[in-house]
């Protein structure tokens, strides 16, 4: 199943070539870096939890056996922690592709740890596209993600480098940190 999102995004969201913008990654954009920025400092954003509730049928799973991959998801009050980059629009072409299995862009405000905010993009999974998964217990979403791999490797590899990554950034999230112990355990 796939839901491709390359053409949704730009029309809704036209990339202007010009000024670089904020980008805040809170998943994948946290510790795979491939794409140039010009800043990059660590933020948070109100309002969203981040979840494994998106499928993963193109980069950690497959049709057949979907992995399972974060997303955004509205819960009022929560902060989401994870880094901002300062970017060239062009970065957004290629995210728009690498990202392309549901995730749309959208606006958000964002807040620097050492001070300060900003208007930049996310990139969201929302409950209506056709890759998403949404909420189960968390060992079955453990056991999907240690049986889970595609083209981008093992779906497990991307849960224990996102927790990494984020004990790192000195986050406490414990639906990462839940499904990592689980998976490790397994
Ligand atoms: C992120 O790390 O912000 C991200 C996660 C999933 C898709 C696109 C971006």
């Amino acid at each position: 199943m796939t839901a491709n999102t390359i053409e949704i995004n730009r029309r809704r969201h036209p990339i202007q070539p010009g000024s670089p913008q904020w980008l805040f990654g809170y998943g994948s954009l946290i510790y795979k870096v491939d794409f140039p920025y010009l800043e990059r400092r660590r933020a948070w954003i109100r309002g969203w939890a981040r979840r494994f509730w998106q499928g993963s049928h193109d980069h950690r799973g497959t049709p057949e056996s979907p992995g399972r991959v974060v997303t955004l998801v509205e819960e009022p009050g929560v902060l989401c922690r994870g880094l901002a980059y300062r970017v060239s629009p062009e970065v957004f072409h290629h995210l728009d592709v690498r990202e392309k299995n549901g995730y749309l862009r959208l606006p958000t405000a964002m807040h620097f740890d050492d001070g300060g905010e900003a208007e930049g993009l996310i990139y969201i999974a929302a409950p209506d596209n056709a890759a998403f998964l949404g909420a189960a217990p968390a060992r079955e979403m453990a056991a999907q993600i240690a049986r889970a791999s595609g083209p981008s490797g093992a779906n497990a590899d991307y849960l224990l480098r996102l927790a990494e990554a984020l004990r790192q950034l000195g986050d406490d999230d414990p639906h990462v940190f839940e499904l990592e112990r689980l998976v490790l355990s397994a």
